[in-house]
């Protein structure tokens, strides 16, 4: 079994990676530019928010497997877990993390070492920018060097089980490398993991948020048409999903996050000419918090005195992650707009920078324009009579 492990980024995907191998005697050097990751990760802590993580830090910390610093050292394995953000303008895929973490991690390469690569990356950034870089860096050339892409479907807040129980596709760079991803995986993952070519894991993945992203624009599309016909569209998706072949997922406010509305556009960049159907699902996401600033702005018309209360800034229920967050979006619009005096409650954080928390309570007291952003459980009890003489734009369905 490899002994050594060096994890590239301990953020959301790197860090509860690097703890689990910690505690499951692997030796891990965990790697990340930021000085305060490694001193909390250091110290034991954590700097993120994902359930059961804090404990699994602390063990891999103490037990001494488990130590951060900003350097990559000489390893049996390498696993890449950096940003790939969007670059604007153009929505196009930003692989310089990538890029500059291969660099990294070059002067340490030898052959026979397995380079994994876990950030979700554009089609053939693991046979065209990774490889190259390797052989013309690392110190031996990349001859003998095991390289794959094995991309990460976690979900936020159950990280820890879906690290563990989901299946793994592992695609590298020659079948060598296919089955050197394949034999790592093999000793911590419970799931099953399925071998590929790298070009089909990375598409396979961008694939997978696709689907979501086209099928959640549909669901935005067909709440946007139900409203003009006077129909509840989730009354309406429910009797429809009746169908036993029929599963149509349910509307929002608009898609965020740093996946679902980012990784679509990874597909859409590299084949414009082919990917009608994804850039307008992206576009028919990214226009849903206008269709709800109109409603916002047309219920506040009605009052002389309007106060606009906004439940929720999270990206999505239950989390504290407000990133791209289209709630987040529609109340700095609120309040650039000045379409009266502006209320915020986010049960998941204490503090926002840009907005003073106010609680449900108030907004229910208060607001007489209010927007439901978020179906967070705290509002999950709410009833139609507690919103009597008020605007309600109810984007999630909750309110019954
Ligand atoms: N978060 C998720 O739920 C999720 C799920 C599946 C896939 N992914 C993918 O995984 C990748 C990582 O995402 P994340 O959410 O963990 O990101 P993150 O922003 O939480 O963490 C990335 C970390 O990498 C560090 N970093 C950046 N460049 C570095 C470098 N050159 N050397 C060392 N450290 C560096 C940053 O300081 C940061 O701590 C992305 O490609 C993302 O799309 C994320």
């Amino acid at each position: 079994m490899n002994r050594t492990v060096c994890v590239v980024g301990l953020g959301y995907i790197g860090l509860p990676t690097a703890s689990f191998l910690g505690t499951k005697g692997y030796r891990v050097i965990g790697v990340d530019a930021q000085a305060h990751v490694i001193e909390t990760i250091n110290r034991g802590e954590i700097h993120i928010v994902e359930p059961d993580l804090d404990i699994l830090v602390k063990s891999a910390v103490h037990s001494g497997n488990l130590r951060a610093t900003d350097v990559p050292q000489e390893a049996d394995v390498f696993i890449i877990a950096v940003p790939t953000p969007l670059a604007q303008p153009g929505n196009r895929p930003d692989v310089s993390f990538v890029e500059a973490a291969t660099r990294s991690i070059a002067p340490h390469v030898r052959p026979g070492n397995l380079v994994l690569i876990e950030s979700t990356i554009p089609v053939g950034t693991t046979t065209g920018v990774v490889l190259p870089i390797l052989r013309a860096e690392a110190a031996n050339g990349a001859d003998g060097v095991h390289i794959a892409h094995c991309p990460e479907r976690v979900l936020p807040g159950r990280v820890l089980v879906e690290l563990v129980g989901n299946d793994r596709i592992v695609g590298g760079v020659d079948a060598e490398s296919t089955e050197a991803a394949a034999a790592f995986y093999s000793s911590f993952v419970n799931g099953e993991v399925l071998k590929t070519d790298a070009a089909t894991a990375e598409m396979a993945k961008l694939s997978e948020n696709t689907f979501r992203d086209v099928n959640i624009a549909l669901a935005n599309e067909l709440s946007i048409i139900c409203d003009r016909h006077g129909i509840d569209p989730w009354q309406m998706i429910a009797l429809a999903n009746r169908h036993p072949r029929v599963n149509i997922l349910q509307p929002g406010p608009g898609v965020g996050g740093h996946c679902i509305a980012v990784d679509p556009w990874f597909i859409a960049a590299a084949a414009p000419g082919q990917a009608h159907l994804i850039s307008t699902a992206r576009r028919v996401n990214d226009n849903k918090p206008e269709w709800v600033m109109e409603k916002i702005r047309a219920a506040a018309a009605r009052f002389k005195k309007p106060v606009i209360g906004c439940l929720g800034l999270a990206f999505k229920a239950n989390v504290d992650d407000l990133r791209e967050s289209p709630a987040l979006g529609i109340a700095r619009r609120v309040r650039d707009e000045g379409l009266g005096e502006l209320l915020v409650c986010e049960p998941h954080i204490t503090a926002n920078r840009e907005f003073d928390l106010a609680t449900l309570d108030d907004i229910l007291r208060r607001a007489n324009v209010i927007a439901l952003l978020v179906d967070h459980t705290a509002f999950r009890g709410l009833r139609a009579e507690q919103f009597a003489g008020r605007a309600l734009i109810d984007t999630r369905g909750v309110v019954r």
